[in-house]
Formats: structure tokens, sequence, C-alpha cells
């Protein structure tokens, strides 16, 4: 096991990749502890967090708080806030959320698990009411009972939540699908996409949004734990709702679970860092093999040129593109 990160929240500036790690004020007026698998979601310039656990297991309680990002984000006196008095979720991690709703200013968090006590399948945190709700979610009994957990949700510039494979039986654990769930975040129903060509099963996968609607899925591990590389990566297209497969090539990475991805600025390429070779009881990368970046163009992987020192790696954090930076929270 690896030591905890005591560094709450990396930057990167995704054009020329400076490697910028900060401190953000970690005691007044709110000190959050340590924590893997929570959620971490960009609305209205606040970077809200949920929940997680400590990487010993130990859950970190009804944890919600938000870091305020200044119009001019920058590396300075940046404040976490808390707002765990209105949490009305039981302590959980590895669920997925994203910002939507009828507002599309809504944060909309869908699965995740508390182990043994049962949690609703959506919450909503409306930041007008400041105040969370439990929707009601309509559609085939089939879907709406389907529970997943250690996925990603990416939201569609539709309102359209897509929730890939993951873990979907928490009582049996390691029990990964590959189906496509979608949720509407607007009229809060649930669909289902299409499995055809879909990859295998699996969870702690990395995940983003590409400019042309598609969705770029790579990595993650199945459920008799055995790590899954990152050639080939895989392409959901949300307009025809249809998998596609890309071999890739140059400088691939090894097999990692728990990373993060996220587009690059120009959209030609997406950014990935961190995780773990899980099959050697979650040792850290070294820093040199943690960023990667992959062109959108010829899907050839390449070691991005960066400035600055590459802070320590880490797994099962978040990672949000916030004005020109890749931010990276939490994790272990
Ligand atoms: C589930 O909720 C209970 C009650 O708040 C809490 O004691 C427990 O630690 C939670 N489990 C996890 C894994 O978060
Ligand atoms: C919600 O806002 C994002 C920008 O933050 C935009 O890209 C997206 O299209 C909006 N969604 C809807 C349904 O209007
Ligand atoms: C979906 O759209 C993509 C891009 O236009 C196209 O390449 C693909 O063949 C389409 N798939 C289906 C099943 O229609």
């Amino acid at each position: 096991m690896s030591q905890k990160n005591l560094m709450y929240v990396t930057l990167w500036l995704l054009v020329q990749l400076l490697v910028v790690e900060i401190n953000c004020q970690m005691s007044a007026p709110y000190k959050p502890k340590t924590r893997e698998k929570h959620t971490a979601t960009l609305i209205d310039n606040k970077l809200y967090i949920l929940s997680g656990r400590e990487n010993t297991g130990i859950d970190v309680g009804k944890d919600f708080f938000y870091l305020e990002i200044p119009d001019k984000f920058n590396t300075q006196n940046l404040i976490w806030k808390d707002l765990s008095n209105i949490d009305i979720l039981l302590p959980h991690y590895g669920a997925a959320a994203v910002k939507g709703g009828v507002d599309n200013n809504t944060l909309i968090l869908y699965g995740g698990t508390n182990d043994t006590g049962a949690m609703d399948l959506v919450y909503t945190y409306s930041l007008q009411s400041n105040s969370w709700s439990i929707p009601k979610i309509t559609g085939d009994d089939n879907l709406i009972t389907i529970r997943k957990e250690s996925l990603s949700g990416i939201v569609d510039n539709k309102g359209k939540m897509y929730l890939w494979a993951g873990s979907d039986d928490v009582s049996k654990k390691f029990h990964y699908v590959n189906n496509m769930l979608i949720l509407d975040t607007i009229n809060l129903n649930m669909g289902k996409g299409s499995s055809i060509g879909a990859p295998s099963g699996r969870s702690l996968y990395g995940a983003t949004l590409l400019s042309d609607n598609t969705i770029i899925y790579m990595g993650g591990h199945t459920d008799i734990e055995q790590l899954l590389t990152l050639n080939p990566v895989y392409l959901y297209n949300t307009i025809n709702d249809s998998w596609s497969t890309k071999t890739t090539s140059g400088n691939i990475p090894s097999g990692r679970v728990g990373l993060s991805v996220v587009p690059g600025l120009d959209d030609k390429r997406v950014i990935i860092f961190g995780g773990t070779p899980f099959t050697t009881d979650y040792a850290d990368l070294t820093p040199e093999d943690s960023i990667y970046e992959l062109s959108l163009d010829n899907f050839e992987w390449r070691i991005p040129k960066t400035s600055g020192q590459i802070p320590k790696s880490r797994m099962f954090h978040k990672a949000n593109v916030i004005g020109k930076y890749m931010v990276i929270s939490f994790g272990n």
C-alpha cells in the first residue's frame, strides 16, 4: 500500500504541461481528510467533493465540501468550504457524478456503495436551494434497479449521463458488467445504450468526453483482478449509440487501474495521469511513468514534454479541467 498523498490538488497547464503542485489551505476554515474513490464535480466555478473513503478502507463520514475557483484561477489562496451539515447521503465511495439537470447547474450523483447500508440510486444537489433531493427515476424496472459502483459518469451536451461498466452487485462485489446505462438528467429517465461491440466488463477505468461527442474508454481491471491494457482504446459514439475500437501505437503505457483522463485544450489529444498496476499491491507508478498523452489524430501514445517537477503519482483520484488546468484531487 502506498503512502497517503497529503497534497490535495495538483495543477497542470494543459498546453505546456507545466507541472505545479499546490496545497490548498489545509487548516481553517475547513480541513478535509485524505480520500480515494470520491466524486469531484465542477459547477458554477466551484469544485464539489463528495464522500470517498480513506485508503485504509475507513469511510470519511458525511463529507461534502467545495473549492471556490476565483475568476482568474491561480494557485494561491484556494480554500475549502464545508457543506457537510446539509449532506443527506450515507457515507459511500465509487459513485459517479456530473453537472446536469433542468438548469444544467445541478449535481447529479448515481450509484456508489456504502457496502452495507441501502442508498438511493440517484441523488441531486441543487445549487439554487443549497439542498439535496432524491428524485424519482423513471424507466424500465430492469434498468432502474441496476446499481453500479467504481464506474465513470460522463455527461454529453444534451444532459445525458453515460454510465458504462463498473460493478453492478454491491453485495457480491467484483461482479463487473459492460452494460451502458444512460440517465437523462433533465427528465430523469433511465435508458440503455448499445452493447454491440462493447469492451469487456471492467471497473476503475479511465474515460472522458471528446469534442466530437464520443466518449473514450481505456484501462481498468476485470473482476478477476486482471489489468486491462491501454491498447486498444474504445470509443462510444453518443450521437448514434455505437462502439468502435482503436488500436494505438507509439509509447504505449502499461496496463493500469484507477487512472484519470482529460481532453487536451486543443481537442487533439487526451492526457492521462496516475493509476496503479493493480497486481503489484497498489504500488504507485514512477512519476515518469504517470503522465502520457494519446494523439486523437493517429492514436499514438507519447510521453509529453513537461517542465517543473512531476509530482508523486497517485490512484483512485479525480481529474477536472478548470480553465487551462488539469486539476487532480485527492487519491491514494
Ligand atoms: C455506511 O454508512 C454507515 C452509517 O453512516 C457508516 O458507519 C459506514 O462506515 C458506511 N460505510 C461505508 C463503506 O462508507
Ligand atoms: C451544460 O453546460 C455545458 C457547459 O458547462 C454545456 O457544454 C452543455 O451543452 C450544457 N448542457 C445542456 C443540456 O444545455
Ligand atoms: C455512427 O457514426 C459514426 C461517425 O459518423 C460512423 O462511423 C459509424 O459507422 C456509425 N455507426 C452506426 C452503427 O451507425
